[in-house]
């Protein structure tokens, strides 16, 4: 194997599967490639992102599909037709359950806007995580690119990066100095990781 294939997962706007896309167009993930993108939205705007980077996108919407076997089937049906080594969900709103979650043991990775353990699990994704950090009043929050494992937001730990709360902060504020100052760059890098080492394995 020369490359890792990689499918990225998104649900929303996308800046995460853009700074991916960046990245390996700067030469910054010659392990891997990104092959496909996979969304849980039909609305989300990482769709155009990856339609103008000439990545095919499809959508696995569980609304759309009944249920979440249906759900699941339906990636694992695109996983397998594009023969994916690798998933990053970069801003995935959707829980995958553990029968989906096993079939990749420590090769799908997550980034997650707080430092692990604060403000994770059921419940905390997007601007409700950066709402509860304000809400508790932190001095220090970050970004979090974890294996994905059973346990939402509970798989090892492979990068963390940390960022300061500023006085006046809002949600959104916050959320997009995190992006830029850890999720932006951990992404890329974590990426690059775990393809390296899925090549290097494969060659040996
Ligand atoms: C990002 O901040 C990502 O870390 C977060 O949602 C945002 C998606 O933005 N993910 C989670 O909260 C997952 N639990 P994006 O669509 O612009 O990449």
């Amino acid at each position: 194997m020369l490359k890792a294939r990689v499918a990225v997962f998104v649900s929303g706007g996308g800046t995460n599967l853009q700074a991916l896309l960046d990245a390996q167009a700067a030469g910054k993930i010659p392990s891997g490639e990104i092959v496909l993108v996979v969304s849980s939205s039909p609305a989300a705007y990482a769709l155009t992102r990856a339609e103008k980077a000439g990545v095919p996108a499809v959508v696995c919407s569980r609304k759309e599909l009944g249920s979440q076997e249906a759900f699941e089937a339906a990636i694992l049906e695109k996983l397998e037709a594009y023969e994916i080594d690798i998933i990053v969900l970069a801003g995935f709103m959707s829980i995958l359950s553990r029968d989906f979650t096993d079939r990749y043991p420590e090769r799908m990775l997550n980034v997650h806007p707080s430092l692990i353990p604060a403000f994770c699990g059921q419940g905390y994704y997007g601007l409700r995580v950066h709402e509860a950090a304000l809400a508790r009043g932190v001095k220090v929050t970050g970004a979090t690119v974890h294996f994905v494992n059973e346990i939402p937001d509970g798989g090892r730990i492979l990068l963390q990066k940390a960022v300061p709360v500023q006085d006046g902060d809002t949600p959104e504020v916050l959320q997009r100095r995190v992006m830029e100052q850890a999720e932006w760059i951990l992404l890329p890098q974590a990426t690059e990781l775990v393809c390296a080492q899925l090549v290097k394995g494969e060659n040996q």
